[in-house]
């Protein structure tokens, strides 16, 4: 394989339309999209009555903005199908992603959202240079979360051999890529690392990989972290955005011409920048909350989602649509672990379920490596404090990590501490997670 360039032709032709034709496109669907979900969706029409808008108020793509934010916590109220815009018999395939605590969000798709789902993974990889023809190691997880499944079908779709490995068994990962020889990899940033330290640790050199492009995503990672996976794997690094809330991976993606951004396939989904605090929008260029309205989609349609991503958009470079800038961080606390999302309230939810331990506790990040470390550091009540022996606060220790693992799906270091041992800020609240991970250049 030789990561290249597509040629025009070789887009869909809407990659090269003008202004013009996709602003037009993109009326007609959105119109289509808020009728769709306003005829479907009773607590989205519930919210557009409150809000006193109806769907024949959209006359411009402008005029969404007097539409309702859908945000997780309307997920989160009407768990587990109470979104869905079409009976659960036509839904084809359910995903899931981290709630703010106990159930999570719970996304749909028929038969034509994995249609386009497929379709835009493969117009992303082959953004990056990858063609028919070539083969891809998929290191995604595979199961609920949209990483795998996701890039699977795309690759598949663009007529490329796939390799569905999913995460995990970095030995087995690097022994198969050596037999293989796939010519790209589809995996977190962070996980490439530990797969490119094991290539080191068997002395292989970056240019006896086989690889040439690696199409990275499902966390932040900059532009130091791009120059150092280039040069450990010999290949060309390409950005890949999505969220399960709007699709998953393929939202956009980076182009290898310019790697200037993800470019956001704005013809099935209409991006704003809104003020996080005054939810206003803001024009392109400016830093702020980016937000969501799908164009296309059928089972899980969403209007105005609100991504929690800071980032900004920019215009457009190698193709007609906008791009986006690196997510710069998160108006809210969900913490990005490992590739798993986190939101410190499911860690807390957990330790609550032990009477013995106070709900003052801390969340610690550190990295070693590539990779993220966790340790959640907790209280004992004061009527046991310095009464229990140390086996018994091991024991708690380990069922509380167990919990944590079973139910959030992440490894933490569990510490139960002596009552008020944590430290308490002067307003009295606390300080609930120290990221003491380095900043992502
Ligand atoms: O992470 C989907 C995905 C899978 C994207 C594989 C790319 C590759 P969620 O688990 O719902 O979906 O997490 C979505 O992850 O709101 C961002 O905060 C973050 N994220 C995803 N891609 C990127 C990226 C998948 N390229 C959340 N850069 C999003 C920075 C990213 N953050």
């Amino acid at each position: 394989m030789t990561a290249r360039i597509p040629t025009p032709g070789e887009l869909d032709p809407i990659e090269t339309a003008s202004r013009d034709e996709i602003s037009a496109l993109q009326l007609s669907r959105l119109q289509w999209s808020v009728r769709h979900t306003y005829d479907n969706v009773a607590p989205y029409r519930a919210k557009c009555e409150a809000q006193g808008v109806h769907p024949d108020d959209l006359r411009t793509l402008a005029d969404l903005s007097r539409f309702p934010f859908m945000t997780k916590a309307d997920l989160r109220d009407n768990y587990p199908f109470g979104l869905f815009a079409v009976p659960r018999q036509q839904v084809q395939r359910l995903h899931a992603s981290s709630g703010t605590t106990g159930k999570p969000v719970v996304v749909g798709y028929t038969r034509n959202d994995l249609n386009n789902w497929a379709d835009l993974v493969a117009r992303s990889i082959r953004a990056a240079g990858v063609r028919a023809g070539d083969m891809v190691h998929v290191a995604y997880g595979y199961g609920m979360f949209t990483g795998g499944l996701g890039a699977h079908y795309g690759v598949e779709r663009l007529g490329c051999t796939v390799v569905p490995m999913s995460g995990g068994q970095t030995e087995k990962q690097v022994q198969q890529i050596l037999d293989f020889r796939p010519d790209a990899i589809m995996v977190t940033p962070s996980y490439s690392l530990v797969i490119a330290e094991e290539f080191e640790r068997l002395g292989i050199s970056p240019d006896e990989i086989s690889l040439k492009v690696g199409i990275f995503g499902a966390e932040p990672w900059g532009q130091g972290m791009r120059a150092e996976i280039e040069r450990k794997l010999g290949i060309d690094a390409i950005d890949i955005y999505g969220l399960t809330e709007v699709m998953g991976p393929g939202v956009a993606c980076e182009c290898i011409e310019t790697k200037d951004g993800p470019v956001i396939w704005e013809d099935h989904f209409y991006p704003e920048i809104i003020d996080p605090e005054t939810g206003e929008v803001l024009p392109d260029g400016a830093e702020g909350e980016l937000v969501f309205t799908s164009l296309t989609k059928e089972a899980f349609p969403v209007i105005r989602y609100r991504t929690r991503d800071l980032t900004r958009l920019l215009p457009p470079s190698a193709r007609a649509f906008r791009r986006m800038d690196k997510i710069v961080g998160r108006s809210d606390d969900m913490l990005i672990v490992r590739g798993v999302n986190v939101f410190p309230t499911q860690i807390e939810e957990q330790i609550l379920r032990e009477p013995r331990l106070t709900g003052n506790y801390q969340i610690v990040l550190t990295r070693d490596g590539h990779l993220d470390n966790v340790e959640v550091r907790c209280e004992l009540q004061r009527e046991i404090s310095g009464k229990i022996g140390r086996g018994p606060t091991e024991d708690m220790a380990r069922a509380l990590a167990h919990r944590i693992k079973t139910n959030i799906g992440i490894s933490t270091l569990v510490k139960v501490m002596e009552f008020e041992t944590l430290p308490r800020t002067q307003t009295g609240k606390a300080r609930r997670v120290i990221d003491q991970r380095p900043k992502q250049l």
